[in-house]
């Protein structure tokens, strides 16, 4: 049984002891917060056994295997690094880091440890993305690819009314690209591998970071936009258009409902299965890397797509 750590008691770190406990060979053992009624609340909540107060109490215990750092991207790298440097593996929350040479620093002092390290892109694991790949063939050749993100959060009332809130706030790493372009950002990687070249345009917003934006990627012979945003709903879906048809995706995160128009032809709706929890594929991925799984291509796309994301944040918010 590897017993697992989480920080943070923030809903995520809900959600994914929720996964814990549908997955066979995990459990959460011990839960961590920088204050100690918050994490006996949030023990008792997810029926974690223990509490510790900070991540280094956390890493002190015997009762550890792994764990799970779901706490404002501004944190990730040093816990990560404190997480590693005590041989503990480490699943991170996306983004895993700020920039792509924090990440390919932090693979480097894992790979030095032999210690396990996999960024929380839950996506990669979803059984969604599995689908759409495996009817990629049946679209010809590929010359559209538009993927999105958009969910307006109910965090931005706040900065409406004036006041700063972590997911919008620049100093803790907060930013609707890093939020939520993640994930098309993450899928283009993972479904069609590194684009030639990307540009952007990012839309600021009052507590100093982007809202929203678009990303034009290059690929020989296709092109990819790429839409998120944090401030604006959307009622687009994400599109695949090859030469022999087209494949609409509802949610590039967790795909479930896909439409698949062959040229010339009718929709066919293809529903995918998927556990009701989005985070049950990155615990069976942690799990299995622990068990010894090879995760460098994990890693290698975590590397890809914080490089898009760092070329797109290196453009002037509009
Ligand atoms: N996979 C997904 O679907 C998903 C969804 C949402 C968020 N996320 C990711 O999860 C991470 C956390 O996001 P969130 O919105 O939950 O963040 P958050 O609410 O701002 O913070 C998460 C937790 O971190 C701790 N924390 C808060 N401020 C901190 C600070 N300044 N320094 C250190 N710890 C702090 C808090 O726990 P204590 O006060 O108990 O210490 C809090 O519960 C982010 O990386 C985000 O991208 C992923």
């Amino acid at each position: 049984m590897i017993r697992i750590g989480i920080v943070g008691t923030s809903s995520i770190s809900e959600r994914f002891a929720e996964a814990v406990g549908v997955v066979d060979g995990v459990e959460v053992s011990r839960v961590a917060s920088r204050d100690a009624q918050r994490a006996r609340e949030f023990a008792e909540k997810v029926g974690a056994a223990g509490i510790a107060v900070g991540l280094e109490e956390l890493l002190a215990v015997d009762d550890v295997d792994a764990v799970y750092l779901a706490s404002p991207n501004s944190a990730h790298v040093a816990q990560t690094q404190t997480a590693l440097d005590a041989g503990i593996p480490v699943l991170v929350e996306k983004p895993a880091t700020l920039t792509a040479p924090q990440w390919e620093e932090l693979v480097g002092r894992a790979a030095a440890r032999g210690v396990v390290l996999l960024e929380a892109m839950r996506s990669a694991y979803d059984p969604g993305i599995a689908a759409v790949a495996g009817l990629l063939p049946r679209l010809g050749t590929v010359r559209r690819v538009s993927l999105r993100y958009e969910k307006r959060s109910a965090r931005y009332d706040h900065v409406l009314a004036g006041e700063q809130t972590n997911i919008f706030d620049p100093a803790l790493g907060g930013s609707a690209l890093r939020d939520l372009g993640v994930y098309p950002l993450h899928a283009l990687v993972q479904l069609f591998g590194v684009p030639r070249t990307v540009q952007g345009v990012r839309v600021g917003i009052a507590s100093g970071t982007d809202g929203l934006g678009s990303a034009l990627a290059t690929y020989d012979g296709f092109v990819a936009d790429i839409a998120w945003s944090k401030i604006t709903d959307t009622g687009l879906s994400s599109e695949i258009q090859g030469e022999e048809g087209s494949l609409r995706i509802d949610a590039i995160d967790a795909p479930r409902s896909l439409a698949l128009t062959p040229h010339g032809a009718s929709a066919e709706a293809i529903r995918v299965e998927a556990p009701e929890n989005v985070m049950v594929g990155e615990v069976e991925r942690l799990r299995d890397a622990i068990h010894g799984a090879d995760i460098r291509a994990d890693q290698d796309r975590t590397t890809a797509t914080l490089r898009l994301v760092d070329a797109l944040l290196a453009e002037p918010l509009r």
